[in-house]
């Protein structure tokens, strides 16, 4: 196996460590016993994920001292339900989990969403770990502790801040994972880059055929770097009083992209794409260099992420989509803008008309 990373997450007790490591999956037993020797596990997964990945997680379980139960959902934003999370709670009490039991999400964002969700809930609360197997999960959803589900009136709407106890980050599920879900995740590298590291996004600049390569040695050390990143925001301010903020930048432009597309964009898609609006929106208000936002964008492209809305989009229904989104505060929308590569600032009080006019220069 190639080197083990330890990335610790500073939260006071609720601290844990974020381990990655190519090929960890088969062998992280030491680091799992700790948290699950003598005690029962709900493996929680997806019908993509489960028959690649499963069996080998469970036998890791099993190795670490766990008695430990394997449920699957239908792979899918869909299934992000209050229901899936019944039927989750449900099994768990059937299989005897009590409160000194975990639940284990072995899968992307959806998994580890509902994993955290259903473990804050149930019995109020036990234990959980992330293991991350897409690279949206391992360098954003997997460490911070958002957990939740979607209603049928819109996405991630009931949650609780939940930290797991452990992350393990194993690359290696990068080789089965479908191109446009890495490229979805790229968007949130991207993104990294822009709001506080310039040599990361230098980084990404000099080595695109490593990115379109997969190569995973290089994919390692930026799932590393990212996750160092989002600790150290989280750990700086868990509850999203302020600086949290800064990791939605591209979000409220690109959620409101992915709504109106029907979600025929992915969410990396729409981030992409919010990321170019909001870089826009700097340069017409003298806060940024054009050629910055020029940068920004051949980084995107070059990745194939797309940086324009599809014709016929109608900016002013962006811009109705992006006030529907959950963070604005007493009617105003915080948006999050770049002043150079490597940072940005929280600002409010944008006039509709502008925001209206960037959307509109991001149109084919
Ligand atoms: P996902 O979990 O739906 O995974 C994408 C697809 O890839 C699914 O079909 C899945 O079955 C498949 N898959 C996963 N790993 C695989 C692998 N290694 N090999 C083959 N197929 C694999 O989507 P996602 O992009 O990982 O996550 C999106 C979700 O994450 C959204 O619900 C979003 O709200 C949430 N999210 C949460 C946070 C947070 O802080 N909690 C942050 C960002 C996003
Ligand atoms: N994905 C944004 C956050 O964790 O705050």
């Amino acid at each position: 196996m190639n080197k083990i990373i330890k990335i610790p997450v500073g939260l006071g007790e609720r601290s844990y460590d974020i381990i990655a490591g190519q090929g960890i999956l088969g062998n992280a037993a030491e680091y799992l016993s700790p948290f699950v020797k003598g005690r029962k596990c709900l493996l929680l997964t997806d019908s993509n994920v489960g028959p690649i990945y499963a069996k080998k997680v469970h036998q890791m379980l099993t190795a670490a001292g766990s008695e430990a139960f394997i449920f699957s959902f239908p792979a899918g934003e869909e299934h992000k339900t209050l229901k899936t999370v019944g039927s989750i709670c449900s099994y768990a009490v059937k299989h005897g989990l009590d409160r000194s039991s975990l639940i284990v999400a072995l899968g992307g964002g959806v998994c580890g969403d509902i994993a955290g969700f259903a473990a804050a809930i149930y019995m109020r609360g036990i234990n959980f770990i992330q293991i991350p197997t897409t690279l949206l999960a391992a360098v954003d959803s997997s460490v911070g502790g958002k957990t939740g589900a979607d209603l049928p009136e819109g996405k991630n709407l009931i949650g609780a801040f939940w930290q797991p106890k452990l992350v393990l980050m194993d690359p290696e599920v990068l080789t089965t994972l479908p191109f446009k879900e890495i490229r979805c995740g790229l968007a949130e590298v991207v993104k990294y880059g822009v709001i506080m590291d310039a040599p990361l996004f230098a980084k990404l600049e000099q080595n695109i055929d490593k990115l379109n390569a997969v190569d995973l040695q290089f994919y390692a050390e930026i799932i590393a770097r990212c996750c160092e990143l989002k600790a150290k925001v989280v750990a700086a301010d868990e509850r999203e009083g302020g600086l949290r903020a800064i990791l939605n930048y591209g979000h409220t432009f690109g959620h409101a992209v992915e709504l109106v597309s029907n979600f025929t964009l992915a969410h990396g898609e729409g981030v992409a794409i919010g990321m170019n609006m909001a870089a826009e929106l700097a340069v017409q208000a003298g806060l940024l260099d054009l050629a910055v936002a020029v940068r920004q964008r051949k980084l995107l492209e070059k990745i194939v992420l797309p940086c324009t809305l599809p014709p016929g989009a109608d900016p002013e229904k962006i811009y109705a989509g992006m006030l529907k989104d959950k963070k604005k505060v007493g009617g105003n929308l915080n948006l999050i803008v770049p002043l150079e590569i490597g940072k940005v600032e929280i600002k409010s009080g944008f006039e509709p008309a502008a925001i209206i006019n960037a959307i509109r220069c991001c149109c084919e």
